[in-house]
């Protein structure tokens, strides 16, 4: 026990003049090195020691290893500090404290979930890995229906084949997030009001306004008397709540196959729009914000409810073209580049 006090007095008298990192790692290859430490030899010859002796003396060397392997690391660390204490200088400017903030998509996300909520619509998912049932099938959307191509789409596969679903079913990455309206309404009665936000995927090539991914949020109200007119009213709500002001309306029919009838909604930028005021091209020109109509009979009947007694409308709308549009970003691809002095400006 005398010798142990000793070798911790010596190990760590060495261990706190070492001068560098090198000299730091000599000491602790001196003491704790695997092949022949002191501490290691002690550790080792342990075994030819009476019981009573090893109870004694074998924790205590195994306190002072641990003691010691702390002291090492302690000194690696002041030796690593550059110049430590003695070179510190009070009348350096201090290093400013950057603190992180949302992505500018995740607060634009929030705000439309705000607005709709005081509405009285619920936020819900879905998966963004897709089967073509709920992807295209559902929404009434078959193989072979030309409608097919309006998304491209990314399909999975591994080792060239394609990835199947246990039944046999082709997956995907969902091109829009209306497979959602699918699953909420397989699980929920009507009447509801929801919106489901979320990343989706298109395979086409990149541009100022295109991207491989991208998100929406798609809406879905189902209730007895639910028009286009309560369409209208809400999405007019909406947007002129998003956008901070009165805005000028279009409603122009359009065709999805998931909707009857459907309709497209352009909205126009005024100068009054502040944000906008300055950079932005779009001053003035009628601008499609999303894509709507009335739940088509077709996709309710598919997930048991009843057309004759319940009517719905639907929307999608492009969640960065909202962004790009109150903002005045010129870029889509902007987005996902993660700079920083991008990302900051929010
Ligand atoms: N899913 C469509 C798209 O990505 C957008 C859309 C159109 C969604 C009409 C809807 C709808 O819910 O009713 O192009």
């Amino acid at each position: 026990m005398g010798s142990l006090e000793a070798l911790r007095k010596e190990a760590i008298q060495s261990i706190r003049k070492a001068e560098d990192a090198a000299a730091v790692e000599a000491t602790r290859v001196l003491y704790l090195g695997r092949k022949d430490g002191r501490l290691t030899a002690v550790l080792r010859g342990l075994k030819s020691l009476s019981l009573e002796e090893k109870r004694k003396v074998g924790p205590e060397a195994n306190k002072l290893r641990q003691e010691l392997e702390e002291e090492v690391e302690k000194r690696q660390r002041e030796v690593a500090d550059d110049g430590g204490e003695k070179d510190f200088d009070p009348t350096m400017p201090g290093v400013r404290v950057r603190y992180g903030s949302a992505h500018p998509l995740t607060i634009i996300q929030e705000r439309i979930a705000e607005i709709f909520t005081a509405m009285n619509f619920s936020v819900v998912e879905g998966p963004e890995v897709e089967t073509e049932h709920y992807n295209f099938d559902a929404l009434n959307i078959p193989v072979n229906h030309p409608a097919r191509e309006m998304w491209d789409t990314f399909w999975l596969r591994s080792n060239q084949k394609e990835t199947l679903t246990q039944k046999g079913e082709r997956l995907l990455m969902r091109t829009h997030t209306s497979p959602v309206q699918i699953r909420f309404m397989e699980k929920n009665k009507p009447p509801f009001q929801v919106i489901a936000p979320g990343r989706v995927f298109r395979y086409e090539a990149t541009d100022a306004s295109h991207e491989i991914n991208f998100h929406q949020v798609e809406g879905l109200a189902v209730g007895r008397e639910v028009s286009l007119a309560n369409f209208k009213y809400v999405i007019e709500e909406f947007l002129n709540a998003f956008f901070g002001t009165k805005l000028q309306f279009r409603f122009r029919p359009s065709y999805f196959p998931f909707t009857e009838p459907s309709v497209e909604v352009d909205i126009k930028i005024k100068n009054s729009i502040r944000q906008l005021a300055d950079k932005n091209q779009n001053e003035g020109k009628w601008l499609e914000v999303m894509g709507a109509g009335m739940v088509h009979p077709e996709v309710l009947k598919g997930v048991g409810i009843d057309p004759k007694e319940w009517q719905g409308f639907a929307f999608g709308m492009g969640v960065e073209r909202l962004a790009m549009l109150k903002h005045g970003i010129p870029d889509i691809r902007m987005f996902y580049e993660g700079d920083l002095r991008f990302v900051r400006q929010f």
